[in-house]
């Protein structure tokens, strides 16, 4: 079975069998069926790397549907199955004028993959409007719920990428949303630049989500277009002390505060520095616009884009000492 229309990369890998699920319980009798190591579960694809021909399942999640499960003073309750399209799910939102995750527009993948690495961009993360997700444990079948606090959130991280990798199956997310006095969050350069470009001085949640599309739209490739992942690289962490050693060298360097102690680096600034913007080897390249985002210009192979992968990293670590960590799941 070719998996290259369910991975936004466009890797042509082959994997054992298919099986889409659009309930609770067919999703738990697929469970009972096939032992949970041979399962490999797939919701938009937006996010992982494909080496090689996969000797599993794939239990493709198409549970759809929301609900509005409460409301009060200010705010309503969402949830929303996992396979729902994310930002379908966002656009949604906004006709309803449900404010709290504009900012989160045109992020690929599916509402029930969002919670595992915590989706952000322009000053907002998921863990901001969510309250708990539903999951179904692959080889109990119990189904559980996941409040905030379990889920452990941390950037572009949570308890699904840690002490719960592997083990569950997300099967919808709850929401909490504003309902009339939506808090904006506009702060972010960019956004604020194309809201004045517009002339929009008080804006609403839609001139929000318009803005962060038209953004995204002229700095990320479409993976319908060209295949990619997103940023393929986490932002890195480093101390105050490393850093001020790196401004020495490179006194442009941009940086945005963490703590006390620490800052994040753009990595798109680092792999920009080290020359490889825009580069391409055979189909896989560095995107010309976007440094963190890796390309496939048609036929690259899963492993060519991880030796790419690997080869920034490795270029990285020799200029700045500082380590790349891949945000894309490689899947083996
Ligand atoms: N930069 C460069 N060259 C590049 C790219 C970036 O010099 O080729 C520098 C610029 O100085 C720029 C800074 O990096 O000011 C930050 O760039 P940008 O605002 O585009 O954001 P980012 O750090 O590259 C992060 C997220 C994105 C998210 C944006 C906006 C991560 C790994 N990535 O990117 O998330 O959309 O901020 O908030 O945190 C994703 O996860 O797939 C994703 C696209």
């Amino acid at each position: 079975y070719s998996l290259k229309n369910h991975n936004t990369f466009g890797i042509d890998v082959c994997a054992k069998a298919f099986v889409s699920v659009s309930s609770v319980d067919e999703l738990k009798e697929v469970l009972q069926q096939v032992y949970a190591h041979e399962i490999l579960v797939l919701g938009g694809g937006s996010n992982i790397l494909l080496l090689k021909n996969i000797d599993k399942t794939i239990l493709h999640i198409d549970l759809k549907g929301k609900t509005i499960e409460k409301e009060e003073e200010g705010f309503v309750y969402v949830r929303a199955q996992a396979g729902e399209n994310w930002h379908e799910f966002v656009r949604w939102c906004i006709e309803q004028d449900f404010g709290g995750i504009e900012n989160l527009s045109l992020i690929p993948g599916n509402v029930g993959t969002s919670p595992i690495q915590n989706i952000g961009a322009y000053g907002v993360e998921l863990k901001d409007s969510f309250v708990s997700c539903e999951a179904v444990h692959k080889q109990t079948l119990q189904t559980r719920t996941f409040s905030k606090e379990e889920c452990n959130f941390g950037y572009r991280n949570s308890t699904f990428k840690n002490e719960n990798k592997d083990k569950y199956v997300i099967s919808s997310v709850l929401f909490r949303l504003t309902k009339s006095e939506h808090q904006l969050y506009t702060g972010y350069g960019a956004i604020l630049a194309e809201l004045e470009k517009q002339n929009i001085s008080k804006p609403s949640i839609k001139d929000v989500s318009d803005a962060v599309i038209s953004i995204r739209s002229s700095k990320l490739p479409n993976p319908k277009e060209l295949g990619n992942s997103g940023s393929f690289f986490k932002n890195p962490v480093i101390t105050i002390t490393d850093f001020n050693k790196l401004v020495e060298k490179y006194p442009e360097i941009p940086s945005y505060p963490i703590s006390t102690t620490e800052v994040k680096v753009p990595a798109g600034w680092l792999i920009e520095k080290a020359g490889f913007k825009g580069i391409r080897k055979d189909d896989a390249g560095v995107h010309r616009n976007q440094a963190l985002v890796l390309v496939n210009y048609g036929n690259a192979t899963g492993e060519e884009l991880y030796q790419l992968a690997q080869e920034i990293q490795a270029e990285i670590f020799k200029m700045f000492s500082i380590h790349l960590e891949m945000e894309v799941n490689i899947i083996e």
